[in-house]
């Protein structure tokens, strides 16, 4: 990425998932950090620590937070699902229908979006994961029809400064969000399991975790490296009636594999759930507010 982004990028909610972004875009030189302001709902003990360690722009007084607002180029929308519905009503008496919006907000669809801001906008809505706060995040993204060429590239450029991306269609990104949204957390299980087993074994709780972690983390990187496909390599590792052998055959006959599967599927149907329970939350919300 060798041009630096021209556009100025406003995060509207000041959370963990808006201090990844920012911090991606600063620290790899993507975008200027006098480019970037992000405004929150009341904590400015928040903002400070924000600005002091990115040297980013923040705003709590009313009329500043407004004009900042007003003068973006991109919108991020970077608050809990619970808080967007009311966040979004309160940003269209601001917003202008150029302006890109990007969310990163679980399960708020596209539509409910422009619903809220009683227009059409450009929108990239994405599905990051918590590996984006350490720069290794796996993300979905999709974008409105309203979105030029010019547009998602930026877009893309945001989530590509916190880790990887991959394009889908909008209704795709539920099971994006059972594979790598919720992703890390079954990693986690599955660790757990093999510390308690290594701590069963013999091994003393720092050696269980040691050797688990960079095991997770070597056979990631294998897979990464070769390119080879996770059953190939599998394959090469298990030797007849070997110890991976056996531990494998153990898994199979207790339907392992089968109930990850389903465990991602359920993931993603939740997403659906939950996303559908989200747009009517933002139906009754526009009631009440217009
Ligand atoms: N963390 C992850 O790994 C992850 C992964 C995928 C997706 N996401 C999505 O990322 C979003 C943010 O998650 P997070 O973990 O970063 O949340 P967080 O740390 O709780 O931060 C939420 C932020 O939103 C602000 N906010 C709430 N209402 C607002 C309003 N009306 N106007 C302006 N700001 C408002 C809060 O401000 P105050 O503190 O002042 O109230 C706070 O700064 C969520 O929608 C989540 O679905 C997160």
């Amino acid at each position: 990425m060798s041009d630096m982004l021209q556009q100025t990028i406003g995060f509207i909610g000041a959370g963990s998932m808006a201090e990844a972004i920012l911090r991606g875009l600063v620290e790899r030189r993507i975008a200027e950090p006098s480019r970037l302001f992000a405004v929150n709902r009341q904590d400015a003990v928040r903002l400070a620590e924000l600005r002091d360690r990115y040297g980013i722009r923040t705003a709590s007084e009313p009329a500043e937070r407004d004009r900042l607002i007003r003068e973006a180029d991109v919108i991020v929308l970077g608050m809990k699902p619970k808080d967007a519905a009311a966040a979004i009503a309160d940003l269209r008496r601001l917003l202008r229908p150029e302006q890109l919006i990007v969310s990163v907000v679980a399960g708020l669809a596209i539509e409910t979006i422009e619903r809220l801001l009683g227009g059409t906008f450009p929108i990239v809505r994405t599905m990051p994961n918590t590996s984006s706060t350490i720069g290794l995040g796996a993300t979905g993204v999709s974008f409105s029809a309203a979105a030029s060429p010019a547009q998602r590239e930026i877009g893309l450029t945001l989530f590509a400064a916190i880790g990887e991306v991959c394009v889908v269609d909008e209704a795709r990104l539920d099971i994006v969000t059972g594979v790598s949204g919720s992703g890390p957390a079954y990693i986690y299980y599955v660790m757990e399991a093999m510390i308690a087993a290594g701590v069963e074994g013999g091994l003393t709780e720092e050696e269980a975790r040691q050797l688990t972690v960079q095991t997770v983390l070597g056979a990631a990187q294998m897979v990464k490296t070769t390119k080879e496909s996770p059953r190939e390599l599998r394959r090469k590792v298990t030797s007849p009636n070997g110890t991976t052998h056996a531990a494998i055959e153990l898994m199979e006959a207790s339907g392992v594999g089968e109930t990850v599967k389903r465990a991602v599927l359920r993931a993603a149907e939740r997403a659906r759930e939950m996303g559908d329970a989200i747009a009517e939350q933002s139906l009754a919300h526009g009631k009440q507010v217009y």
